[in-house]
């Protein structure tokens, strides 16, 4: 049974001229002239995954390559795969290359998308039709950041049950598993830790009150927390490009700016 499928799936790889991580790069232009044919603008090449057997695989790979300094190729490919787990849909956006992570029919994104604009698959316009088409919630824009655990160790932070009743905790319940919470002794701030976005691990964290902020406690939280990740792996956390104390906290704890991201949630009642 397996190996039929294995059979299956290289022959439809054969068929479409795909590599084996399920990508297709397609000559064809985003107004979906075919290969040969007169395009009246410029192509857009995409690369579209032919199954998506994985979503959360491909988001990942992708992810934990580019957190240690690999990234996809930037030949404005684009690749659709398979939405993640908890989210109505993801756009990822890196140097040169997106994916559409979404249960969506490629040929109305490529109808979508502008030929003639490149970074088309992040633009606003898009993703709102995204969120429509999907009836999901339109997320912020983000910039996405990582660093690998330094693995130090640290027992500044000890793991709360009872974390503060604030939208950065409610939305880490929402859109991660396995979330732990840590506290500082003593202090209102709460960093969550938990695996999100295609399986990797993600950080974020809230200082409760203005007067606390900007004096360096931010990124001793963050360096805390990341001395709990073991030194080879990778951790995440996105941030509003507008937020720049919290950006500026995380790149002094030692995170670097690898991509952008946009999440869709299921609309509410
Ligand atoms: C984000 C947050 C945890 C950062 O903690 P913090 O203690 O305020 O941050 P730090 O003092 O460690 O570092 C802030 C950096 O921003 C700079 N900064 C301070 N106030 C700033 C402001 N108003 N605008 C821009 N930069 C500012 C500081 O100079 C410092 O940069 P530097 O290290 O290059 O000098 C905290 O501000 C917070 O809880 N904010 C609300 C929740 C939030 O935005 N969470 C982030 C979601 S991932």
């Amino acid at each position: 049974m397996q190996d039929d499928h294995v059979f299956v799936w290289k022959a439809m790889l054969d068929l479409v001229g795909a590599d084996m991580v399920g990508r297709r790069v397609l000559d064809v232009g985003c107004n979906g002239a075919r290969r040969g044919q007169a395009v009246r603008r410029r192509q857009v090449r995409q690369c579209v995954s032919v199954t998506a057997p994985s979503g959360a695989g491909r988001l990942r790979e992708v992810c934990e390559a580019a957190a240690r300094g690999s990234f996809p190729s930037p030949d404005w490919t684009l690749e659709i795969v398979a939405r993640p787990q908890r989210l109505a849909a993801a756009v990822l956006a890196f140097t040169g290359h997106h994916l559409v992570a979404a249960d969506i029919d490629e040929g109305d994104v490529r109808r979508r998308l502008d030929p003639d604009d490149v970074a088309a698959p992040f633009n606003p316009v898009f993703l709102a039709w995204l969120g429509r088409t999907l009836n999901a919630r339109v997320g912020h824009i983000d910039v996405t950041l990582a660093r690998l655990g330094s693995g130090d160790g640290d027992d500044w932070l000890q793991p709360v049950t009872d974390p503060p009743d604030n939208e950065r905790v409610r939305r880490a319940r929402q859109v991660r598993s396995d979330v732990v919470f840590l506290a500082p002794p003593g202090r209102d701030a709460v960093v969550a830790l938990g695996v999100g976005l295609g399986g990797r691990r993600e950080l974020s964290m809230e200082i409760a009150h203005e007067t606390d902020r900007g004096r360096g406690e931010g990124t001793r939280l963050v360096r805390a927390a990341v001395a709990r990740v073991p030194a080879d792996e990778a951790v995440f956390a996105s941030v509003a490009p507008g937020n720049t104390r919290s950006l500026r906290c995380l790149l002094s704890a030692g995170f670097h700016p690898v991509g952008g991201e946009c999440v869709f949630w299921w609309a509410g009642p």
